[in-house]
């Protein structure tokens, strides 16, 4: 998958295939990362990339011609690819999208500084505003990190596991269950016991359980969106009747 960023700063942004997944991913070859930095792409003397908003107030813009030409130059190596301007008012970032974006193929980040960018430029050259959260961050840099991290994970063969992204809160609509690995007791408290009895079936309802009922507890909202068959809302039933239970006790 090939994904292109704009950005004034690519030092940054080239970090992400520096370890883990996407460094891997990036060594197989199954990512490749290519970075515009708009500066290249100024033509006065000083290499200016910011520009004063009109109407004043505080803050500058970016620069208009840097950035138009750099995506210019980008289109001319990834025509087909979506240009995704990364800004807290774009659609809010999910699991759903990202998994999209990876069945479409190249992208293009286009990352913001100071206040933005000038609106006629997303009207005419962007495709999709991506938002990662209700906060404001100084630069798209760390949002298009956060789009490539999660991209990488759903690309086939990036993960050891072939089937652990599916496996992942959000990949079928509810939060994941609880890990626990060694020792057996820790501060007091042990291993739920059913995932030590090497019982696969047992391990497996347990597992879809505490996934159900978790997402029940923290994200309802999610439950609201995915249809469950007669054994996951058994289980889901169970989950709530034990939890009832033991704020009884
Ligand atoms: C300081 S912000 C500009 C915020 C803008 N004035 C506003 O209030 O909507 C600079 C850049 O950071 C990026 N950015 C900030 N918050 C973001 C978020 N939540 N998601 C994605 N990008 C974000 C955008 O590229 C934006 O152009």
């Amino acid at each position: 998958m090939r994904v292109d960023v704009i950005t004034l700063f690519p030092e940054l942004v080239e970090q992400v295939i520096g370890c883990g997944i996407v460094g891997r991913a990036a060594e197989q070859k199954l990512l490749e990362l290519h970075c515009w930095n708009p500066r290249e792409y100024t033509r006065d003397r000083h290499r200016t990339v910011d520009d004063r908003p009109y109407g004043g107030g505080p803050g500058m813009l970016m620069k208009v011609q840097p950035l138009q030409d750099a995506i210019h130059a980008v289109r001319e190596q990834s025509r087909d690819a979506r240009l995704v301007y990364l800004s807290p008012q774009g659609q809010l970032l999910t699991q759903e999208k990202l998994a999209q974006q990876v069945d479409l193929g190249s992208v293009i980040f286009l990352c913001g500084r100071y206040e933005g960018i000038d609106e006629r430029l997303i009207q005419q050259e962007v495709d999709e505003e991506w938002s990662i959260g209700d906060y404001v961050i100084s630069g798209g840099e760390l949002a298009a990190m956060v789009c490539i991290d999660g991209m990488t994970r759903l690309i086939p063969g990036a993960l050891g596991h072939d089937d652990s992204a599916q496996q992942d809160s959000f990949s079928q609509g509810l939060l994941d269950y609880p890990h626990y690995t060694r020792p057996e007791e820790y501060l007091g408290e042990r291993v739920p016991g059913v995932l030590m009895n090497g019982n696969h079936r047992e391990i497996e309802d347990w597992r879809e359980r505490q996934s159900l009922g978790r997402t029940w507890q923290r994200r309802p909202e999610l439950l609201e969106q995915v249809r469950l068959d007669t054994r996951q809302q058994a289980l889901l039933d169970e989950f709530i009747a034990e939890h009832e239970r033991t704020r009884k006790r």
